[in-house]
């Protein structure tokens, strides 16, 4: 009987996040992404299990999680929401040096945290303080736990902090900012998100820098009277606030 049970359960699951993927990523891709995670299951896949960068500073930052296995606080947005992949290390460097940024002057917020690994890259920048927005609550322990044990020779921002909550109704402080996001969701929660920020900054006008890492929905940014893009590749785009 339990047996049973438990093989419901399973296909439950299964069945769960085969629906989610294919409503977020279309069927094609669904397939694309169960071949990889078999291949990943059967220990076929070559990446290392650890990157360079956990191993160097012992976090825990890897990982590619669907959501679907992870516990989403506000379950509003939770179909559009995509899956826990880290920017390469490599990557943010490149994205935070295309455009000179008044480091000193804001904070940093990363919207869609995850495990905190751009928190973490963030930090050897003297930003005035660090925020990341996660709406798994899963995702932001392992984050917290990441902030603590990450000490090295090259920081030069100590106040970091991993909250737990929807980006598109955080309560963005009223400092300037620089707001990075790695293609954290989709279609119509990327407009919510947008008339989010844009309503913050009707309210407070100041200076706002947005870093949009797998920019699939610049197009929104691009038409917003709030912003200018003031660099783009087919990897990112940064747009700065029309004051
Ligand atoms: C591609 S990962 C990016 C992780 C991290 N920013 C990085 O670049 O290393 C996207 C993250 O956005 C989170 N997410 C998706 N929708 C969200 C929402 N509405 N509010 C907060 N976080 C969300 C997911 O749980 C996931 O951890």
């Amino acid at each position: 009987m339990e047996v049973v049970m438990g093989v419901n359960r399973l296909f439950e699951k299964v069945y769960r996040q085969m629906y989610r993927a294919v409503q977020v990523h279309g069927l094609f891709a669904t397939f694309q992404l169960a071949a990889e995670k078999l291949r990943r299951a059967s220990g076929a896949a070559g990446s290392p299990t650890v990157s360079a960068f956990d191993e160097k500073w012992n976090v825990q930052t890897d990982g590619n999680e669907d959501l679907s296995e992870l516990q989403v606080i506000d379950r509003t947005n939770y179909l559009l929401g995509n899956r826990y992949q880290p920017t390469a290390p490599e990557m943010f460097d490149k994205i935070i040096q295309a455009y000179p940024l008044p480091y000193e002057e804001c904070i940093f917020i990363d919207c869609g945290s995850g495990k905190g690994r751009v928190l973490l890259l963030a930090s050897e920048l003297p930003f005035r303080r660090i925020i990341g927005v996660e709406f798994a609550s899963d995702l932001t322990i392992i984050a917290e736990t990441n902030i603590k044990a990450f000490h090295i020779p090259t920081q030069k921002c100590w106040i970091l902090e991993a909250v737990c909550a929807d980006a598109t109704i955080f309560p963005f402080p009223v400092e300037p900012t620089v707001l990075y996001m790695a293609n954290p969701f989709e279609g119509v929660v990327m407009e919510k998100f947008l008339s989010h920020v844009e309503n913050s900054l009707r309210e407070y006008p100041r200076t706002f820098f947005v870093l949009y890492r797998n920019p699939k929905y610049a197009s929104l940014w691009d038409n917003s009277k709030y912003f200018l893009k003031v660099c783009s590749t087919e990897e990112f785009a940064v747009y700065k606030n029309v004051i």
